[in-house]
């Protein structure tokens, strides 16, 4: 099945064509033949956020642009591509309504034009099923499920429970901020530029490796016996010790790193914690990372480390499709079709998964 796939939940615009085979019973198989993702971030950093009309006026000037890239400059070589093409994908949720809007039209749009089916996929079960995609860390052959997935974004922190790869159970999630949307707040705390989650890995690795830490802040619910997260305290955390010690001292020494490499201790130690305890009582044969959050180097080492003690491989994409991008929106419209599940084609900024 020949997808082309178009992303627009948040602030990437993504485009992929992907060929998908493959059935449910064995492990479906992507090859991405082009991808394109236009990213927002230089609009968006002198707010220190996403601006949601923003982001919806960039998705509306970068997709005509992806477009042209994908299908060539010629009627001719369009048209060509078009007869191959079975299915548009789009995201429907969760994320940025108007953002996803203009995703959903465009979909829309060139359904009608060229007669293809469209399907409306969640973008939360394109992270869950990244770890399918070419270049993962998944091993022919060996047997993963049942898994444990960590989902890891902006918007989410979500534990789930996957029997196979059409049923799962959510476990937990967190109960006030997510775990990237914390590590944007910090790092505006720490005056890092937007987004902050790479900026405070960056400012964390900067520390010799064998620094002597002085810093340490809380582990929010890492000992409650649910599965859910809580990393709004955390955030507080950091704010309270910044005003107890004033920003220039911090400044003048490797005390601004410091902070950013306890905060993101803190977190990831949470996240590993409580993985592996559901992977060890629900008799996990496998963990899977995904997310935004999951390009962080330090959560894969923290959460491969663990896992291995306990004989588990830890799936898990290359980082670029990590963070959004339209390839993994193909490879869960595909695993969706096999599931023959659809979503209604309208935005829908709160779709859970
Ligand atoms: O999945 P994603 O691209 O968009 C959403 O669906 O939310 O995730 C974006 C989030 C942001 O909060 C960003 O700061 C965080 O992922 N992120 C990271 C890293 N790269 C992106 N967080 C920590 N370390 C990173 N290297
Ligand atoms: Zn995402």
């Amino acid at each position: 099945m020949l997808i082309l796939a178009i992303e627009t939940s948040c602030d990437e615009t993504g485009l992929a064509l992907v060929e998908a085979s493959g059935n449910l019973s064995g492990r479906p198989k992507f090859k991405i033949l082009k991808e394109e993702v236009a990213s927002q971030i230089a609009v968006h950093r002198p707010f220190g956020g996403v601006v949601p009309m923003l982001a919806k006026r960039e998705h509306q000037k970068n997709l005509p642009v992806l477009y042209a890239k994908l299908f060539g400059q010629t009627p001719a070589a369009e048209k060509k591509l078009w007869a191959k093409i079975d299915l548009i994908a789009v995201t429907v949720g969760p994320g940025l309504e108007p953002a996803l809007w203009q995703g959903v039209e465009f979909a829309q749009a060139l359904g009608k034009t060229h007669r293809k089916p469209v399907l409306g996929v969640n973008h939360l079960e394109g992270h869950l099923y990244s770890f399918l995609l070419p270049g993962s860390s998944l091993r022919a052959g060996k047997k993963f499920l049942p898994a444990i997935a960590l989902i890891v974004s902006g918007g989410h922190t979500i534990l789930l429970s996957l029997k196979d790869l059409k049923t799962w159970r959510r476990l937990g999630e967190t109960r006030d901020d997510a775990v990237g949307e914390a590590f944007d707040k910090v790092a505006r705390l720490l005056n890092l530029p937007y987004p902050g989650g790479p900026e405070i890995e960056k400012l964390a690795k900067s520390l010799p490796a064998n620094w002597t830490d002085h810093v340490n802040f809380p582990r929010p619910m890492a000992n409650t016996k649910d599965y859910d997260f809580s990393f709004s305290g955390l955030k507080t955390s950091v704010l309270y010790y910044l005003r107890d010690h004033p920003f220039d001292k911090l400044r003048a020494g490797k005390a601004r790193a410091e902070v950013a490499r306890a905060f993101s201790n803190a977190a990831i130690d949470v996240l590993v914690k409580k993985t592996l305890r559901a992977a060890k009582e629900t008799g996990a044969k496998s963990l899977m990372l995904s997310g935004g959050v999951a390009a962080n180097k330090s959560l894969r080492a923290a959460l491969k480390k663990e896992a291995k003690k306990s004989c588990l491989p830890l799936l898990v994409a290359p980082a670029k499709y990590n963070t959004d991008n339209a390839v993994m929106i193909a490879a869960a419209a595909y695993l969706q079709s096999l599931r023959k599940k659809k979503y209604p084609l309208r935005a829908r900024g709160d779709l859970s998964i």
